[in-house]
């Protein structure tokens, strides 16, 4: 995998890469805010600190709301909301014409770079329903972090020359970033070639397998990589090859969902079809090797990787607008828009070509678990993980 030193203004918007130049514009595509809380496994929001001095002079975690208290008002459906939905809920020029070349089940299209047999690669769809929600989730991520496209001290000292945004989907983070910070010059990555073609200049997007060896020409001083669970399979190696490919003293951060629900007040049933679809898509992804619980070891692989300062901060995405708490509220009606159309697309592939599930097999329980999320007695949520760190200087 590789990227020219220094992105060409009006850069193409995407190019199949490994080891070389940008080749081939992507299609357009559709692209696109407060505290932190929660505690789940750890209490209050913090920290897990290689040097504890670092990282007390890390930025501040957002302040945590432990336990959320339900709201004792419980009116009518999330989907009445004002806030609407989100629809229905190496290297060759050559290489171009087949990384469009989609795979199509059961309705959805699928990456086709590196698609070594339908789910052994990345197993959620490409299409424009699935990147419409990856826009509303970037929506729902800013909500949850005040409106800050990233959490750790990186362009505290000084400016960012490059950024790298790892499995950058729609590139609606990496285009973010270029806006605000047209000193930088961001690169985005992905399997699919679904980033938008007109661009800020500083960006450009490759296509390009994170799994592969990575190529750059030139290392980064901070990578980004959100919602990549599921995605890599050896996360280990990912951030060895981060470590290599970042200027000393840069940063590192990788935020993600972590499954199964949680709920901290015993008001979620175990055997209700939310919380056994959530436990056997687990289930389901440890079996392929991409455990969607992957959040619970990156602060130790980070660690590992020689990463210093690591420093972990959780929120909570509650499952609907069942919190008190009106920023949770709000975050729990936007978190119910994102999962439920998130659901056939997590699900289809998965339970169908691993589990041997028929369709309707599927979408049956897929009813039930809609019906379940819309439930405001079962006070769940996914826990969301930040976890960040530095490279020595
Ligand atoms: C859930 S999406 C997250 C996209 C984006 N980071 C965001 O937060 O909106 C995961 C993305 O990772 C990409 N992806 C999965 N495996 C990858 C790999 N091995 N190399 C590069 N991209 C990958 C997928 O194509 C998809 O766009």
């Amino acid at each position: 995998m590789a990227d020219p030193a220094t992105p060409s203004p009006a850069a193409p918007a995407a190019a199949a890469s490994p080891a070389a130049e940008p080749a081939t514009p992507a299609p357009a595509s559709p692209p696109a805010a407060p505290a932190a809380e929660t505690t789940t496994e750890t209490p209050a929001a913090e920290t897990t600190t290689a040097t504890p001095a670092a990282a007390a002079a890390a930025a501040p975690a957002p302040a945590n709301t432990g336990i959320l208290e339900a709201d004792d008002v419980v009116e009518a459906e999330d989907d009445d909301s004002a806030l609407g939905t989100p629809g229905d809920a190496s290297e060759t020029t050559s290489m171009a014409s087949f990384i469009y070349r989609y795979r199509e089940q059961h309705g959805r299209t699928y990456h086709a770079y590196k698609a070594d047999g339908e789910y052994k690669s990345y197993w959620l769809p490409n299409d424009d329903r699935e990147n419409e929600r990856l826009d509303l989730q970037h929506t729902l991520f800013m909500l949850t972090q005040d409106n800050q496209l990233f959490t750790c001290p990186a362009v505290k000292d000084k400016p960012l020359r490059r950024v790298l945004d790892a499995g950058c989907g729609t590139g609606i983070w990496s285009i973010d970033f270029a806006d605000d910070h047209p000193e930088t010059s961001v690169v985005g990555v992905d399997l699919s070639p679904i980033q938008p073609t007109f661009v800020p200049p500083n960006v450009e997007f490759f296509v390009d397998d994170l799994e592969a060896d990575w190529n750059f020409v030139n290392d980064f001083d901070f990578i980004y990589a959100r919602f990549m669970t599921g995605s890599i399979k050896d996360w280990p190696r990912f951030f060895s090859q981060a470590f290599s490919h970042m200027y000393p003293g840069g940063h590192i951060e990788v935020c993600d969902i972590l499954s199964p629900l949680h709920c901290d007040d015993g008001s979620l049933p175990d055997d209700c079809d939310a919380q056994k679809w959530n436990v056997l898509l687990l289930e389901t992804s440890l079996k392929i090797g991409v455990g969607i619980d992957s959040a619970r070891r990156y602060e130790q692989q980070m660690t590992e990787a020689g990463f210093e300062n690591v420093v972990k901060v959780e929120y909570k995405w509650p499952m609907n607008s069942w919190p008190k708490d009106k920023k949770h509220k709000e975050m729990g009606i936007w978190s119910n828009m994102n999962m439920t159309a998130a659901l056939q697309a997590l699900t289809l592939m998965l339970f169908t070509k691993v589990l041997g599930w028929s369709v309707a097999e599927v979408e049956v329980l897929l009813a039930g678990v809609r019906k379940d999320f819309k439930n405001k007695e079962y006070h769940a949520y996914w826990p969301i993980w930040v976890v960040y760190g530095q490279k020595p200087e």
